[in-house]
């Protein structure tokens, strides 16, 4: 399927992006005010004790900035950051590798901590509690376990997938935060400080409406700003006004709430080829020749937080207020039946 333009999540072009405009500390960082909040205090507690941070755990729909906040952290920290993803440590070997190697008080990055595989998970669990790797040599009578101490580190995890953090795995962590969607406000700072950074001429009327339809996800306003601005470019000498963002936003099929077509097909498909739901994830998935996993990482957080879908034991459904936005006709499903009342 091709590349959504309001999809959270990160591709090519946006990785150059994402690089300019990622904010270097934390007092850059929009938003998100409790983690800000008790981030500031625990890195000012610890430096001030002269020991790492604690291990920290970030977990939220893609593009809300849990890459960014990792080497905010590091830099906050005055520490080097070494960054690593769940897939690409295969083997414990691997793991107590990276573990061996890291310097005093340096902060080790697991981008998709949950896709870790339980083996390569066990080498982290002392790592993380006492700070030694464990391993063990040679096989059969002569197998010994090897005990090795690592110097103190803060371990900053992130993942798109709470759920799928192992619950031993979760507990080693010092803080759990959650990013949210952001607010229309911090939205609005995050496009017009993306704009002054890419030197981009904007009237307040454009950047509000890119942000009001960015689904409170920076990377998503980030894209659009950017998209904006060819159609600012070729229509308006280069400013990006609030006609010139309505036009372009239209053209590239985003609604008024930052909809697009793929959410119009969730919708759609739960609705008309399910009576509005309840249909199980895989069955709505195959529906629509989409992955379950893209539907639950990607198109659901936001319908969810919208009020569009909502999720029951029995599967997925689409709201009364999805059949609205969609100018579909809602029957309640008990509505021809006489009331008990
Ligand atoms: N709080 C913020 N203030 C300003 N810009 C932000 C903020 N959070 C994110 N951004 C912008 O959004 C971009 C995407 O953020 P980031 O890469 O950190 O998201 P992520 O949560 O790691 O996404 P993924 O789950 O795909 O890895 C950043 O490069 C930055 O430009
Ligand atoms: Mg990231």
């Amino acid at each position: 399927m091709e590349q959504r333009i309001v999809s959270g999540k990160s591709n090519d072009e946006d990785h150059r992006l994402d690089t300019t405009l990622r904010p270097q500390q934390l007092a850059d960082y929009i938003g998100q005010e409790k983690i800000k909040g008790n981030l500031d205090i625990a890195i000012s507690a610890a430096k001030q004790r002269n020991q790492p941070l604690d291990h920290i755990l970030l977990h939220g729909p893609p593009g809300l900035g849990k890459t960014t906040l990792a080497h905010i952290i590091a830099t906050e920290m005055g520490v080097p950051i070494k960054v690593t993803s769940g897939p690409a440590i295969e083997r414990p070997a691997d793991m107590v590798s990276i573990l061996t190697r890291l310097q005093h008080g340096e902060t080790l990055f697991i981008d998709e901590i949950h896709r870790l595989s339980r083996v390569v998970e066990e080498v982290l669990y002392p790592a993380m509690e006492d700070f030694f790797v464990s391993w063990v040599i040679d096989k059969g009578l002569k197998a010994r376990s090897i005990n090795l101490a690592i110097p103190p580190f803060t371990l900053i995890g992130a993942t798109t997938r709470y759920g799928m953090v192992s619950s031993p795995l979760r507990d080693r962590f010092g803080s759990v935060d959650r990013l949210d969607f952001y607010g229309q406000d911090a939205m609005n700072l995050i496009v017009d400080r993306s704009a002054r950074i890419l030197e981009i001429t904007a009237e307040q009327n454009g950047t509000e409406e890119i942000a009001r339809r960015s689904r409170g996800t920076p990377r998503v306003a980030n894209r659009l700003l950017k998209r904006v601005r060819d159609y600012a470019q070729v229509m308006a000498e280069g400013v990006v006004t609030g006609p010139v963002t309505q036009h372009a936003l239209e053209r590239l099929e985003i609604d008024d709430l930052g909809l697009d077509s793929t959410d119009y097909l969730v919708l759609k498909a739960i609705i008309e080829k399910f009576d509005g739901g309840p249909v199980g994830l895989d069955t709505l998935a195959a529906s629509i020749s989409e992955e379950a996993e893209t539907i639950s990482d990607v198109y659901e957080p936001f319908l969810l937080q919208t009020g569009f879908l909502d999720r029951t034991r029995r599967g997925r459904i689409a709201t009364p207020r999805a059949y609205k936005h969609l100018g579909m006709d809602y029957q309640c499903p008990n509505s021809n039946q006489p009331s008990l009342l």
